[in-house]
């Protein structure tokens, strides 16, 4: 199941200077954080349920560096938080959607994330992410 729109994420040369863009909008940052998996450090700016996620490559050879290069900064992806995703992606799979990774792997805040192919989401990079259940 889908439960809301966890993030809206953007990328950014860097957090410095995306952050002052956000923060001039209006919100506040809660934190940055480096996810290795993906290769990027990010950047939270809570707003009512969901958030802005800035996303800064950490290499030249990294997928949002490619993003960067070709498109420039801009919205690089959603996330849905979910409640299963292992459920979930193979739902999705079976309903025609490709997976970017065979497992899902570690992300931000002790998630994990699996992502859909734009191709087959009308060009917009889809973020599956379940997180961990909340201490009792
Ligand atoms: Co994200």
């Amino acid at each position: 199941m889908i439960k809301r729109l966890h993030h809206i994420g953007i990328a950014v040369k860097t957090l410095d200077e995306g952050a002052a863009t956000w923060k001039d909008i209006g919100l506040e940052e809660e934190g940055r954080e480096d996810v290795v998996p993906a290769a990027t450090r990010i950047s939270m700016f809570p707003v009512g349920e969901t958030r802005i996620e800035l996303l800064e490559p950490m290499g030249e050879d990294t997928p949002v560096a490619k993003f960067l290069s070709s498109r420039g900064p801009g919205i690089h992806h959603l996330c849905f938080e979910v409640d299963d995703i292992e459920a979930e992606s193979a739902r999705l799979q079976a309903a025609g959607m490709r997976l970017l990774y065979d497992a899902p792997r570690p992300g931000a805040h002790g998630s994990r994330v699996q992502f859909l192919h734009p191709r087959d989401t009308g060009g917009v990079l889809i973020e599956l992410n379940e997180f961990p259940a909340a201490p009792e």
